[in-house]
């Protein structure tokens, strides 16, 4: 994508354009021209190092960035400790993802101070809270550049700004119904990728930050996403992650209403493209057409990530949830009767406002009934604006890591047993990458999102290959090439 953009076409001379995206071309084009003469000056090229926190909303927007930054100059991604740009896009979900950040800014000032024309960037969820920036403004002098989750396709621009005003550069949106398309990306992986295919949350649980940080909720065009994964495809890319932080919602604010179920209809026919995931489904949303269409398909990895939060339905109620721990329960087995290999994974949070030990065991009984592949478990972390950091009945921190410890117990020890049942079987895998601790071995991922270690080489990654399971080791599996299997 981001080979077709012509810089002798661009006129850095004159006035910038209005339209996007041939605005942000135009201040790539001239930013380059910056970093081309600190390169001349310092002798060398310029590198830079993107830092994700958060979810694969923040990982598919850092691959924006990078992409901006190596058109602008910064030939190639290093540590962060040796970059001449580092940026942070960051998360504010809960508030140790805040505390890391400003842990390692502190240690990005004592860098910097050897090395002056080091440039710090800070964006996402984080800089959407005003008392974050303020506290930025007043303690943290040496950031460069600081942006948002709205005006994220201005990074080239904003840049430029810096350069030329030589002081801190602030520019914070407080929503936007602003969708820029076209712009151009550096994927981490050759041969899957995410897919934004709508931004923003309207549902606010009451817990949550993230429709605060990330505006209200906005589908992209059927035709844009259809388009944007053909040429991914076209670019080597054979699976696709549908993101968005209700994708069950898709399509309802545009003006051809389709649903999620319609449009992965449509992004099934995409010749070339083997699989399809999507994240997150909520449950109130999810609905019997959505089922049929995962049931039908052949390109659909067979996982559901469906995030129950809690297993009491009167928790569930003061979360703002709008489903109830039976209606949780029904829908898990109606996707288990329609997919029967289903893998299904699921968010926890421990120690909502006001959870008793009643309801914590209705959390428990929904584990054990359900029998989850994965669940990711959260303790309940205050978020300064969210009804929930007001209810009375904040639950005391001892309690919550007991019931917190209980939980990941009964989470690892069914998760084990769950994974497991796949020894013995042959399961088409897509090859990511050579394993990091063996170089002998290569790592896939299975349909159902398990990986397997298995003997092989780098011509293999990115390849859909089959395996034969031989050994179960709780979380992931070992095996080799189906090829060579004799039974
Ligand atoms: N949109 C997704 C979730 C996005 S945030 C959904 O609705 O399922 C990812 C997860 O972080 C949530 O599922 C929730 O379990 C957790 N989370 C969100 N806010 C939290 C908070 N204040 N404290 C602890 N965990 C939280
Ligand atoms: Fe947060 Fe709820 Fe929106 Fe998910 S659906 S992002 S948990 S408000
Ligand atoms: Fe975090 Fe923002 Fe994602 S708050 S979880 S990075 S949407």
């Amino acid at each position: 994508m981001k080979n077709k953009i012509d810089f002798t076409q661009i006129d850095i001379a004159g006035e910038a354009p209005i339209a996007e995206p041939q605005r942000q071309y135009y201040f790539i084009a001239k930013a380059k021209e910056y970093v081309e003469s600190q390169a001349a000056e310092l002798g060398r090229p310029l590198t830079f190092c993107v830092t994700t926190f958060g979810c694969q909303m923040n990982a598919r927007d850092s691959e924006k960035l990078a992409g901006i930054l190596e058109l602008i100059g910064y030939t190639e991604e290093t540590e962060e400790d040796k970059a001449d740009f580092v940026i942070y896009n960051t998360c504010t979900v809960r508030e140790n993802a805040n505390t890391r950040v400003y842990g390692r800014l502190g240690q990005l000032n004592r860098i910097k101070q050897q090395k002056k024309h080091m440039m710090i960037a800070l964006c996402g969820c984080m800089m959407q809270e005003p008392e974050v920036v303020e506290k930025l403004k007043k303690s943290y002098r040496f950031v460069d550049l600081i942006f948002g989750t709205h005006n994220i396709f201005k990074f080239a621009e904003l840049i430029v700004t810096r350069f030329q005003s030589e002081r801190m550069v602030i520019d914070i949106w407080k929503d936007t119904d602003k969708i820029v398309e076209d712009l151009p990306s550096e994927r981490k992986y050759t041969f899957k990728s995410g897919v934004n295919i709508m931004f923003g949350c309207n549902n606010f649980c009451s817990y949550c930050i993230v429709p605060y940080v990330r505006g209200r909720e906005r589908s992209r065009s059927p035709r844009d996403i259809v388009r944007e994964i053909e040429s991914l495809v076209a670019d080597g890319v054979v699976e696709v992650m549908l993101l968005g932080q209700n994708v069950n919602s898709y399509g309802k604010n545009l003006d051809e209403p389709l649903t999620f179920a319609e449009l992965l209809r449509e992004i099934e026919k995409i010749e070339g493209l083997e699989r399809i995931r999507f994240m997150t489904s909520h449950p109130k949303d999810l609905s019997g057409e959505l089922i049929e269409v995962m049931a039908e398909s052949k390109k659909i990895c067979p996982h559901l990530h469906l995030p129950i939060q809690s297993g009491s339905s009167r928790i569930l109620q003061k979360m703002n949830r709008r489903y109830t721990k039976e209606h949780y329960l029904e829908l898990v087995d109606k996707i288990r009767r329609a997919v029967p290999d289903i893998s299904l994974t699921t968010d926890i949070i421990v120690g909502f406002p006001g959870e008793t030990e009643e309801d914590f065991e209705e959390t428990m009984d929904v584990v054990r009934k359900v029998r989850f592949d994965s669940a990711f478990t959260f303790i309940y972390s205050k978020r300064t604006g969210t009804p929930a950091a007001v209810m009375d009945e904040q639950v005391p921190a001892d309690v919550i890591k007991t019931r917190f410890d209980r939980l990941l117990k009964e989470v690892q020890a069914i998760s084990s047993e769950v994974c497991s049942v796949h020894e013995g079987t042959v399961q088409r895998v897509l090859v990511e990458g050579i394993n990091d601790h063996d170089s002998s071995l290569v790592t896939g991922r299975m349909g159902n999102n398990l990986l397997v270690h298995f003997p092989g080489g780098k011509e293999l990654v990115g390849r859909l290959v089959d395996v034969y399971l031989s050994e179960a080791k709780g979380f992931y599996y070992m095996g080799h090439l189906a090829e060579n299997y004799q039974s």
